[in-house]
């Protein structure tokens, strides 16, 4: 046990260690069009949206961060309280842990207990079957449940998994479970031929998790003296590419982003190009540690006045309006997107 909690407590230090203000995750390189007219007061503006096929009162949530040991269950009670002090969603971290271990299970339980009434997605890795699932569900009493792809950042691992025959498992997790689920990556983005795959199994909720933020390879690397694979943290598509990439897939499918989210108008220029809503893991994390708990709260609750203010800017009343908003990609961003629309 002693071994598993302390991989997550390596995880959390090394995540804030090598957290970087300016993400590369490509949103610079799109550009909104405003307007000079728009009609609107900023009373009228609604940023309430959906996750996971349910309404939620801000497009954006804590996204999976951590839980386990007691320094990581502390960031869970912590984030706890602040997602159930600004209303907005949280998702815990792998409960994998609390699976092996069940005396760990009450430590999740207690994310729950500090937020009774708000929007909890609990947390486990595409091998686990799925009656672990219900089990994780019924520990937190999830609302929804996330299920993490992780490959490379198992391969980096010298004792990760060395088997990822998953489809099978994930269908048979959709189609029996009462409770919505949410297929994630981890930092690398998804591509469009997996969220085919995905849809075709009957998956309906993708959180694309592009690369430009936390880089679990990277992560995993600096755990270690022997580097294994260090060349594979450069791979993967950035958040901008995942939703320029997803939007070319023809399939009913709500998207989440995420992936080195830094400020509000990351936020909206992720809703203006397609998601439903956006998750943030590594920037909530650092203003929890940095600042502190009621920093976090006057951040997120600023967060939802400047998602208003850039909303009218742009002249958008709703999620919808953003949604058939055109924007100007650059022309790297433009090459990408002809070459995946050939592929
Ligand atoms: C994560 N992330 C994560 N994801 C997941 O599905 N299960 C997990 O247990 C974890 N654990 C975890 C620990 C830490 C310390 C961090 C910072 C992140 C990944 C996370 O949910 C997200 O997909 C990526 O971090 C990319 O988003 P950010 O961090 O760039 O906003």
């Amino acid at each position: 046990m002693k071994i598993h909690q302390h991989r997550k407590n390596e995880h959390l230090s090394l995540a804030e260690k090598f957290f970087k203000t300016q993400s590369s995750n490509q949103l610079d390189e799109v550009q909104l069009i405003y307007s000079n007219l728009p009609e609107l007061n900023l009373s009228d503006i609604d940023i309430r949206s959906t996750l996971v096929g349910k309404d939620i009162p801000v497009p954006f949530f804590i996204n999976a961060i951590t839980g386990g040991s007691s320094q990581t269950d502390d960031i869970n009670y912590k984030l706890s309280t602040v997602a159930a002090k600004t209303n907005i969603p949280m998702a815990c971290g792998s409960q994998s842990i609390a699976l092996k271990y069940p005396s760990l299970s009450p430590n999740f339980s207690k994310i729950r207990q500090l937020n009774p009434n708000g929007f909890l997605l609990g947390n486990l890795g595409a091998g686990h079957s799925y009656s672990n699932f219900n089990v994780a569900q019924q520990m937190i009493d999830a609302n929804a449940m996330e299920l993490h792809l992780n490959v490379s950042q198992e391969l980096v691992m010298p004792e990760g998994d060395t088997e990822f025959v998953w489809k099978d498992n994930i269908r048979e997790i959709v189609n029996n479970s009462s409770f919505p689920l949410l297929v994630k990556g981890v930092g690398q983005g998804l591509t469009p031929m997996t969220i085919k795959e995905l849809a075709d199994i009957g998956v309906k909720y993708i959180d694309l998790s592009g690369k430009g933020g936390t880089n679990f390879i990277e992560i995993e690397n600096r755990r270690r003296k022997q580097k294994e694979l260090a060349f594979l943290q450069d791979i993967g598509m950035t958040t901008a590419q995942s939703l320029v990439a997803a939007k070319l897939v023809d399939e009913d499918i709500s998207f989440t982003a995420s992936g080195g989210i830094r400020n509000s108008l990351d936020i909206v220029k992720c809703l203006v190009l397609g998601a439903d809503n956006v998750g943030i893991s590594g920037l909530f994390l650092h203003i929890l540690l940095r600042q502190g708990t009621e920093s976090l709260i006057e951040y997120i609750t600023n967060l939802k006045i400047e998602i208003k203010k850039i909303m009218l800017m742009l002249g958008c009343k709703n999620i919808d309006d953003l949604h058939k908003l055109p924007v100007i990609l650059s022309s790297e961003l433009l090459v990408f997107k002809k070459q995946m629309t050939e592929l």
